[in-house]
């Protein structure tokens, strides 16, 4: 049976920290990652690598492509991609403040720690704004369908794609809105999470409705709500078998293809953006052999 990093596919926890990490020049980080995979549960810890450390170890894994850059007027989508990505999730904050120490000492000899962002559960599972996130996830043998690869043999099967962009809240903008534009902005009421059939075309549940794709672009997301000294807003998190519904999501909220933004522009702005490939497990720990390792 094939086995996965089972955190992806649980409710977020109380408390998170993304840690990214770059690779050290000149450091070989076969043993490291060696090390890396005994320590991940895949639960309290969940990896993902990014392309240019899939492509330093000589292995290729062929989904896992640059994060694309896009403009709209006034708006643009970075593309901000680094070496490791470790997802630390714990119902406690002072565990993770340990944990991080652990994590940052076992990856010394290879990586250095980028950044570090402090996420949490708000509200039983609201954006800042106060909108409940994730509604639509899909769940159970669906979820596992949407999020993990099957069909491309060992060491491929039960990984996960994963895209990752902080969101830079404007609260002050967002509080202005009335209720209805912030109703319309989102296209669910807050009061009862009712989805507003008469919401603009801008609105975000209309540009994101992941039905109406060709062919249908779902995504398991598991994002939480972030802050920290830049300022607050959301960690977007999105597992997939590929980048394929992501990519078409993002092309439709930025209005590529009629010119309409989506609403969510009025009062927030992603910061970062990053694609990880997330390993299977095998024997209770990460299994690196796609990677030859
Ligand atoms: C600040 C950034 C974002 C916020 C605050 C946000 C918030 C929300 C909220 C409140 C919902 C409605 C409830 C639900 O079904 O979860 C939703 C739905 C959704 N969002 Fe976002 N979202 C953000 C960014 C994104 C991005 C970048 C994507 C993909 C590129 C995305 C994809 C989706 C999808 C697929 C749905 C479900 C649509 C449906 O099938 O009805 N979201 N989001």
């Amino acid at each position: 049976m094939t086995a996965y990093q089972t955190g992806i596919l649980q409710e977020v926890p109380s408390a998170a920290r993304y840690l990214s990490f770059s690779l050290i020049a000149g450091a070989n980080p076969v043993e490291t990652l060696r090390r890396l995979a005994e320590q991940t549960d895949g639960q309290s810890l969940v990896v993902g690598l990014g392309r240019s450390l899939v492509l330093m170890l000589g292995a290729e894994i062929s989904a896992l492509t640059n994060f694309p850059v896009h403009a709209a007027a006034g708006i643009e989508v970075p593309s901000t991609p680094t070496a490791l990505w470790c997802w630390l999730r714990a119902e406690d904050r002072g565990d993770l403040v340990h944990q991080t120490y652990q994590l940052c000492d076992l990856l010394a000899e290879a990586f250095e720690c980028e950044s570090v962002l402090d996420a949490f559960k708000y509200d039983g599972g609201r954006d800042l704004t106060g909108y409940e996130d994730g509604t639509e996830n899909p769940e159970g043998d669906e979820a596992v369908n949407v999020a993990f690869v099957r069909d491309e043999g060992t060491g491929m099967d039960g990984s996960s794609f994963v895209a990752v962009q902080a969101w830079l809240h404007d609260l002050s903008l967002f509080n202005a809105l009335t209720q209805e534009q912030q109703d319309n902005s989102i296209g669910r009421r807050k009061r009862d999470n009712e989805e507003l059939d008469d919401a603009p075309l801008s609105a975000h549940v209309k540009r994101s409705a992941q039905e109406y794709f060709t062919p249908q672009a779902f995504l398991l997301r598991r994002s939480m709500p972030w802050s920290g000294t830049r300022g607050e807003g959301l960690q977007f998190v999105a597992f997939d078998r590929s980048f394929d519904s992501f990519e078409a999501q993002l092309k439709r909220m930025v209005g590529e293809e009629d010119g309409i933004i989506d609403a969510l522009f009025r009062f927030t702005r992603p910061i970062t953006g990053s694609y990880f490939w997330c390993p299977p497990m095998k024997a209770g720990q990460l299994d690196l052999s796609a990677l030859g390792i």
